[in-house]
């Protein structure tokens, strides 16, 4: 299926058995934010505990933290948001629609690179090419739309480097970029647009003063790494690690919540010795690749891509990408941001931000690793993975069409489905106190309306892993089906052995080792 059939599917999924919903929906909603509904929510904090195990629980030098969203407003003076977290936007005069001028552009190579791929592939069948063959990869870098991507990209990385406006603007002139709206080409210059979002603390006029909504949770850790370096008695190098909320006034929101205004990041900063960083930036970055290797996602939905520009307090970074329906995009940010945030609180606070290294005898400010994850994203590429439309048996012998959702069963919302065959026998309260044994461990879920067929299909659309049907059977003795959600095989097992049965197929030791 391609992402104009299957982005929308999932998109209407998420909304029917209750992900996610537009924010604010009985107001018609507000652009690019999303609230997160009964399944979101429990997707969304397995996410955060496979994260938050992964990083501080297994890693002895890794601590947690839960900084403030507000803060001091000098914190965004000294980290350089103020000045620099800039998008350069353009305006269609005629339809009077904004868009991020660096985005147009990628995505006009993304257009062109595909229609070279298409061009070479239509090729390769005509002269029998294989993928691999050198005429193939000649043709493919060699064709029109190729070169002409090569030289706008070669362009486009010089403009980014020179932060020049009005190349950027050039670029999408020369190429005749359109408005995706509405086809003109009238375009205004291209200007810089702050993302952060200001407001207002104290209530009166002359009191009250700016601040804003942090645009990353990451500065939170910086301003307290002397409170955790003294009460933590961790030493370098060692982490601090928090999951929160930012915000940022996207120019353009698309994609769902792939881009949104209100989001959350699972962040860790990791202090090091000045001159480590190449080995360290090469350990987190294998490091976060299988975490998201470990939770299901595929190795060939997955790649790293160095960014073309560095931002300001970079000296290496490089991105996971997970392929979209949408494309590869990036999903987190490994970061070398050297001593770069610490020096400019020291600068701006005044305060000493630097560590006693007893091994080398001398203070230094630490340098700086950080693994930069958007939770949003996450839980996206997730759902893109684990959407599925596929056969299945019927009880009658025939086939039909399941949704299912598959899900790593730690990620999946309900772990267990607790179904008594039919509503009477006794098997209702056989069901109750299976789900009583459970509760205590895992989120389960009871239902005995509708035919056994339709609770496994609902079951399968939201991804519980396993369901448990009580049966005729059950009331001789004492025995339960388990239905496992990908294979959709049913093993009879003991009700005395079901909490172990489930406790070994839910173990975080198997995912995380
Ligand atoms: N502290 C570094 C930092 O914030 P970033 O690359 O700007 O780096 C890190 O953001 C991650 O946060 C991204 O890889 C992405 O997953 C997520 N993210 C950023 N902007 C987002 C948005 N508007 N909506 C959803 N997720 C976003």
């Amino acid at each position: 299926m391609n992402y104009d059939e299957i982005f929308p599917k999932i998109v209407s999924h998420c909304k029917e058995y209750g992900f996610i919903f537009p924010s604010s929906e009985i107001y018609d909603g507000l652009g690019a934010t999303y609230d997160y509904a009964q399944l979101g929510v429990e997707l969304k904090n397995n996410i955060k505990t496979a994260w938050w195990k992964t990083m501080v629980q297994m890693n002895e030098n890794v601590v947690g933290l839960d900084s403030a969203i507000l803060m001091h407003p000098t914190v965004w003076k000294a980290s350089g948001h103020v000045d620099a977290f800039n998008d350069p936007m353009i305006d269609n005069k005629d339809s009077k629609k904004r868009y991020r001028a660096d985005v147009l552009i990628e995505e006009y190579l993304d257009k062109l690179n595909a229609k070279s791929l298409k061009e070479t592939e239509k090729r390769a069948k005509k002269e029998g090419w294989e993928a691999d063959n050198e005429n193939y990869q000649g043709f493919l870098k060699n064709n029109r739309d190729a070169k002409k991507a090569q030289a706008v990209y070669e362009k486009f990385v010089k403009v980014l480097e020179d932060n020049d406006l009005e190349g950027m603007r050039d670029i999408i002139v020369e190429n005749e970029i359109a408005c995706p709206e509405s086809g003109s080409r009238n375009w205004s210059d291209v200007r810089q647009f702050n993302l952060m979002f200001k407001t207002q603390l104290g209530a009166t006029a002359d009191g009250s003063f700016d601040v804003y909504l942090r645009p990353e949770t990451a500065q939170g850790i910086f301003v307290n790494f002397s409170n955790v370096l003294k009460t933590s008695r961790q030493k370098i190098p060692f982490g601090i690690a928090q999951i929160g909320k930012a915000f940022r006034n996207e120019i353009i929101a698309r994609q769902f919540i792939f881009r949104m205004r209100e989001f959350e990041q699972m962040e860790m900063q990791y202090f090091i010795k000045p001159g480590t960083q190449k080995e360290w930036f090469a350990h987190w970055k294998a490091a976060r690749m299988r975490f998201h290797l470990a939770l299901g996602l595929p190795q060939e939905k997955l790649q790293y891509h160095e960014h073309e520009k560095l931002a300001h307090y970079a000296d290496a970074a490089e991105d996971i990408q997970f392929r979209f329906p949408f494309g590869f995009k990036e999903m987190e940010g490994i970061h070398s941001r050297t001593d770069f945030d610490l020096n400019k609180h020291q600068e701006f606070s005044g305060k000493k931000l630097q560590y006693f290294d007893v091994e080398e005898n001398k203070n230094y400010v630490p340098y700086v690793i950080e693994t930069s994850v958007g939770l949003d994203r996450t839980f996206l590429a997730h759902l893109c993975n684990a959407y599925q439309e596929e056969m299945a048996p019927t009880a009658d012998g025939g086939q039909e069409e399941r949704v299912v959702l598959k899900l790593h069963p730690l990620l999946a919302p309900y772990k267990v489905a607790i179904l008594p065959l039919v509503k009477k026998e006794g098997m209702p309260e056989i069901g109750r106190q299976i789900f009583d044994e459970l509760k205590y461990d895992y989120l389960c879920t009871y239902d005995e309306k509708d035919a056994i067929g339709r609770r496994y299909r609902r079951q399968d659309c939201i991804g519980t892993p396993f369901c448990v049907t009580i049966d005729t059977q059950t009331l001789e003795d004492n025995t339960v089906t388990i239905r496992d959600r990908d294979t959709m095989k049913q093993e009879r097992v003991a009700i005395s052995d079901l909490r172990a049965i489930v406790a070994a197929k839910l173990d975080w030791r198997n995912m995380l080792s």
